[in-house]
Parts: C-alpha cells; structure tokens; sequence
C-alpha cells in the first residue's frame, strides 16, 4: 500500500491518485477513502455565528497549526439562526482576532441538523441558550452525546458560558478571546488524550 499514515483528508486522497493514478488500484482507493475520513470534525456553535464561534474556529485553528494537526482536526462554525447567513464575521470580532495572529475568514451560516450531527463528532456551543438549542435540534440521544460546552475544556474556570460580545465593546471582545484561548488549550489537551488511543495506534 502506498499511504500508509500519509491520507488524513480527501485532499491527501485526491493528490496521491493524481500522483499514482497506475499504482493506485480500485480496491487501494475505497480503503484510502475509508482512511481519509479518519480525523475528528469539530462544529463550534453561537446565536449568530458572527462573533464568538468564529473566533472559536480561528482560534482553534491556530492552536491546530502550531501542534502539525491542521489536516486531522477540521473545524467549522455555524449559528444557531441564519439572520447573518453568507456575511464575514464581526468587523470587531476580526480586528480584534487579527491582532492576536487570527485571521477570520469564514462567512456565517446556520446549524444545519440533518447534515452537521451526522459530520460531525463534536458540536460546542458558546452558552446555556446554545446548548439549549442545539439539544432540541439534536435527533436522537446519540446526536445528544455530541453537544459539548465550550468552558467544559476551560482551563482557568473563571465563567461557565462564553459571553455574548455582540452589544459590548472592543473589551468584551478581548475577554471573548481570552475566554477561548484558554478553552482551546483545554480542547487541544482532550483531542491529545483521544489521539493517544486513535492515531498513535492506529495501524493501516
Ligand atoms: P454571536 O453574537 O452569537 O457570538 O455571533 C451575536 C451576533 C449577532 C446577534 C446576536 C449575537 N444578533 O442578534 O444579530
């Protein structure tokens, strides 16, 4: 087999077939796909999906980046309403981000149940009301089971909800970011305790 512990997403899949298009046979593809659907998908959730689960992606990201997982974690943000549906985050949000080494780029969009509980194998709200909401999205108790709250990974419990920064200003930004920062760390140290089982043993 040609990939062994190479294929983390379809990209890797789509490359390597362009690479080996001979060598890569019909039977080496569908388990290559199998493979490339190895990874966790994380869906960081808010009310507008303008502000704080933005911020949550790009800081993830980030902290994704520095660690070498950008291609096993994949990261994504939605709101719970689609009033913003297709607009750039919070010229706020993103300037303050920005200085910090984010950068923002992901347009708004709304939770979409039938698809994002079946994509993905976590789904972290900001809030009490968020948690709220996406439990009575949820289909079944399995969907459930995926709905985590963002200062569940904080490190420094100093709030239990990441404030809604929308009618504040450049300061609640900045404790928004703060507040995900910490709960990121807290979140890069769960997914590191998973991969320890997931990836470090996985054999292909
Ligand atoms: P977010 O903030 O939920 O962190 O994106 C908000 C953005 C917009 C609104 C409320 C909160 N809004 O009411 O439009």
């Amino acid at each position: 087999m040609v990939a062994q512990k190479l294929i983390f997403n379809s990209d890797d899949l789509d490359h390597l077939c362009m690479v080996y298009p001979k060598r890569i046979k019909t039977f080496d593809r569908i388990i290559l796909k199998q493979v490339s659907m190895i990874g966790k998908h994380l869906l960081f959730v808010c009310l507008g999906n303008i502000c704080r689960s933005p911020g949550a992606e790009a800081v993830m990201n980030g902290k994704l980046k520095t660690m070498g997982w950008e291609r096993k974690i994949h990261c994504d943000s939605a709101g719970i309403i689609g009033f913003h549906a297709g607009e750039p985050a919070d010229a706020r949000m993103r300037k303050q981000a920005f200085k910090r080494g984010y950068a923002i780029t992901s347009l708004s969009r709304q939770v979409k149940p039938d698809s994002d509980f079946d994509r993905f194998d976590m789904i972290i709200g900001m809030d009490d009301q968020n948690i709220k909401d996406l439990n009575a999205l949820a289909r079944s108790e399995d969907d459930r089971k995926k709905i985590f709250r963002m200062t569940d990974f904080s490190t420094q419990k100093i709030y239990n909800h990441i404030p809604d920064p929308y009618y504040t200003d450049k300061e609640g930004f900045e404790l928004v970011l703060d507040l995900l920062e910490d709960a990121c760390d807290g979140l890069m140290e769960h997914l590191k305790g998973e991969n320890r089982s997931e990836f470090v043993n996985a054999r292909f």
